[in-house]
């Protein structure tokens, strides 16, 4: 090799370039965050990889469009999330925390999808074959024609995707992964951007659908600049409770279906199960006739989903009582509890009060206030909601109830379920659902919610 060797210094938080180190990022202003990097020239990048034929512009009638060609994961409740299954070439990101079940959930896929008859590539840069193996024991994944490859050098693997050419390929994970060509360590962002982009040009070129497995920074961000979500064609991120055995998987972006959905698992010792009427589970536990608890129906993308909101309201010994939320923001709470104290008169100033959403789920609508208000109302008075209720509705400032997106679901969803009465909105009406044994309680206003209510 020729010349000098040139390095940059590149921002691991944002990807910024400068010549030399900074100790401030100018860009984003993240301290300490500069890494030095060896720059890779042309002739280097060409060596390393074969060069392959360039792609002919094609006219776009005369490319495929056959849904058809899907693939199942055998996973249902992956395959909706997904849009209806993978497509060959589609490249899937899939984030969450550590420890949240995102091995578990692609040793679960390659294995369905090895049985099916397609030939897998699980690209392991975390575990070793063996321990691979003790999990696919635990969860049937066991194939012959799932390979494992416990490699982490970028070459070596693209080595071994073109002489196997696999219809599935499973890198866990891309920050353990790394190209011999550049200096930064594994992990940094131009290591993780370009493994990212290689495996993006090996599912291309060969048609692969590939999964990368992405970790996740302390604020809930994929390690990695924006940029990796831009490369993919999907990005899933599995969240969850780690105290709780239920996990989430939704698609924060899709370019070949809707981010609207969700999947639901739950973890077991013999790996994820599908759960496939969520709402029957999460009110498994409630007791009813107990004060300070309520089930709301709340929309997680398209899919409504019934939940447990608790409230528990204590007499306070601090001048400043605690506001805390589990699963749901915690300044709503505080704002709810004020309207409450201005509109209705409750003497919440001198009480603690804790909320709960039960079953480790996060609601973020805003369709759940008038259920958290009646939650922390009925805890306060000690006086339980009637049962086989389901309360929903956002409450304004001056304590109107306001009217919320897509009743209709979730009003078929309660009525599924059993549910005998709804509160709702009065802006709701009129309401078009099929008649059926659920009453409904329009109201306009928390004082007349509570009227029906205590
Ligand atoms: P894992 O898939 O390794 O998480 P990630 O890849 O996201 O870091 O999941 C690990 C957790 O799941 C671990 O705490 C053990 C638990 N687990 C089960 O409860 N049952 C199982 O069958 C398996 C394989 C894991
Ligand atoms: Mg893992």
């Amino acid at each position: 090799m020729t010349g000098k060797e040139r390095t940059i210094y590149r921002c691991q938080s944002c990807g910024y370039q400068s010549a030399k180190w900074l100790g401030r990022c100018p860009e984003c202003g993240q301290w300490s965050s500069f890494v030095e990097e060896r720059l890779v020239t042309k002739s280097q990048r060409h060596s390393a990889r074969a060069p392959r034929e360039g792609l002919k512009p094609v006219a776009i009638t005369q490319v495929s469009a056959d849904e058809r060609e899907r693939l199942a994961t055998g996973i249902d409740e992956l395959d909706r999330v997904l849009g209806g299954g993978l497509v060959p070439g589609m490249v899937v990101l899939v984030g969450g925390d550590p420890g949240i079940g995102k091995s578990t959930l692609l040793l679960q896929v390659a294995g369905q999808m090895s049985r099916a008859g397609h030939s897998v590539l699980y690209i392991s840069g975390e575990e070793s074959a063996k321990q691979t193996r003790l999990r696919a024991d635990r969860v049937e994944a066991l194939s012959e024609r799932l390979l494992i490859l416990p490699e982490t050098s970028l070459e070596r693997i693209i080595e071994h995707i073109e002489q196997i050419r696999p219809q599935l390929v499973i890198a866990d994970s891309v920050q353990t992964l790394s190209s011999e060509l550049l200096q930064s360590g594994a992990g940094s962002i131009s290591q993780v951007r370009d493994v990212t982009g290689h495996m993006v040009d090996m599912a291309k070129t060969h048609g692969i659908a590939t999964f990368l497995v992405g970790h996740v920074t302390k604020d809930g961000a994929l390690a990695g600049p924006k940029v990796l979500e831009h490369m993919v064609d999907c990005v899933l991120y599995f969240e969850g409770e780690a105290s709780h055995t239920f996990r989430i998987l939704r698609a924060v972006k899709n370019r070949f279906g809707s981010v609207n959905e969700i999947g639901v698992f739950e973890m077991a010792r013999d790996g994820l199960h599908e759960v496939r009427n969520p709402s029957q589970i999460f009110l498994n536990e409630r007791a009813e006739y107990t004060s300070g608890s309520v089930v709301i129906c709340t929309l997680e993308g398209t899919r409504p989903l019934l939940v447990e909101v608790q409230a528990l309201a204590s007499p306070s010994p601090l001048a400043l009582p605690r506001r805390v939320a589990t699963g749901f923001d915690v300044n709503r709470v505080a704002l709810l509890i004020a309207i409450l104290e201005k509109r209705l008169g409750l003497h919440l100033h001198g009480e603690d009060v804790y909320l709960n959403i039960a079953g480790g789920i996060r609601v973020t609508e805003p369709a759940a206030d008038l259920g958290v208000a009646a939650a922390i109302a009925s805890s306060f008075r000690d006086r339980p909601i009637a049962p086989r209720t389901v309360i929903m509705g956002e409450v304004g400032l001056g304590g109107e109830v306001r009217a919320i997106p897509y009743l209709e679901p979730r009003l078929r969803e309660a009525e599924k379920l059993g549910f005998q009465h709804a509160l709702i909105p009065d802006a709701n009406r009129p309401v078009s659902i099929p008649p059926g044994h659920i009453q409904l309680h329009p109201v306009s206003s928390l004082a007349a919610a509570f009227d029906g209510l205590f």
